[in-house]
């Protein structure tokens, strides 16, 4: 297991921005971007093109899009609810577009307005035109794990939907956790099912820490050979058309677990570090990392000098 590859997808700018209620100006966008950029990151998902009365967030899209400095070797992909979605990502030249509609018909009425099979033929249309140029297509299938309206959301249903969207030749789908309603061995099950019918198709998981299960998640995720995983800076993140949802994975959290036991995941956590500690001024208020708050596992701290031994032999002791 040692040293093993695993890919991380970074999304605050994409899904913790659209969740927060400031504006974040379009200048800080792009300098946080270009800063994640140069850390190691296989992939980030910069924005979305969905309405700007949907998610006014992210209504800059292009202004962002066209202005981050691109680096070799990072995928730079974007959220598309529909074709206007599409045509517009793609007159930014995008590296890539993450499709997305919902396994359940609720969430995807919520979220989208629309059905699910308005969803698909949409998503369809979007897949013939982006077919014929280099931009890649990702589809992202929100709440796979759980739906917060209707429950348990059955294994057929993802794997029927995967089916659809592999049929169509797309290249990658991420099964999202939307709410945080996922545990370990339904992540373990999904998965194995998932790579045992489509093992051409690069599967992403997209966890949400609503119960603190994501890690857990994502261990369970890697046992059965998943190495690829969306993440949020700080732990950001939300669906704006989920009750109760709450922040992705903290990426600094997760890229310092994986670090400890020995995966290769190239993202130079000291630097994200840094960039993390950008977030609370950019959108006036704390965030949920772990990571940022407690220091890495290797920082250590001067022992207090209050804290100073009255006997010399203290140390000596065998005693436990
Ligand atoms: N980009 C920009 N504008 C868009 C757009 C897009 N991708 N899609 C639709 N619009 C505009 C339309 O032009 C229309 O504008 P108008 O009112 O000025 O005429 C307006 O949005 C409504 O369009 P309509 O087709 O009726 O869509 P809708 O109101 O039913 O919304 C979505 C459908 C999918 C566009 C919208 O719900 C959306 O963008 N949702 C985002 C969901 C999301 O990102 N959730 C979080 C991540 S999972
Ligand atoms: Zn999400």
């Amino acid at each position: 297991m040692k040293n093993k590859k695993v890919h991380i997808q970074e999304v605050a700018t994409r899904d913790g921005f659209q969740n927060e209620v400031k504006f974040v100006e379009t200048e800080d966008k792009i300098s946080l971007i270009n800063a994640l950029s140069a850390c190691g990151y296989a992939k980030v998902e910069v924005t979305s093109f969905t309405s700007p009365k949907a998610i006014p967030a992210l209504r800059d899209a292009e202004a962002v899009m066209h202005r981050i400095t691109r680096q070799d070797g990072v995928v730079y992909t974007v959220l598309v609810p529909n074709v206007r979605g599409a045509e517009r990502a793609l007159s930014c030249n995008v590296s890539e577009v993450n499709l997305v509609m919902s396994v359940s018909e609720s969430h995807n009425r919520t979220n989208l307005r629309m059905s699910r099979e308005q969803s698909f033929a949409q998503l369809s249309d979007v897949i013939h035109i982006v077919r014929s140029t280099p931009t890649t297509i990702n589809v992202s299938l929100s709440t796979a794990m759980g739906c917060p309206m209707e429950g348990d959301v059955a294994v057929a249903a993802v794997l029927g939907w995967m089916q659809r969207f592999a049929d169509m030749g797309v290249h990658g789908v991420t099964l999202c956790d939307t709410t945080g309603m996922a545990h370990p061995s339904q992540v373990r099950a999904l998965c194995e099912a998932a790579r045992r019918q489509f093992p051409a198709l690069e599967l992403a998981l997209h966890f949400h820490n609503t119960r603190g299960l994501a890690l857990a998640n994502t261990l369970a995720a890697l046992e059965v050979g998943v190495d690829r995983f969306d993440a949020s800076l700080g732990g950001l993140g939300g669906c704006p058309y989920a009750p109760g949802a709450t922040g992705n994975v903290c990426t600094e959290d997760l890229v310092h677990m994986l670090k400890l036991d020995g995966y290769d995941t190239g993202v130079d956590l000291a630097a994200i570090l840094v960039a993390s500690a950008r977030l609370p001024g950019l959108i006036g208020h704390d965030v949920p990392s772990q990571i940022l708050k407690a220091g890495r596992r290797s920082d250590l701290h001067p022992m207090p000098a209050s804290a100073s031994l009255p006997e010399q032999h203290a140390f000596s002791s065998s005693a436990g």
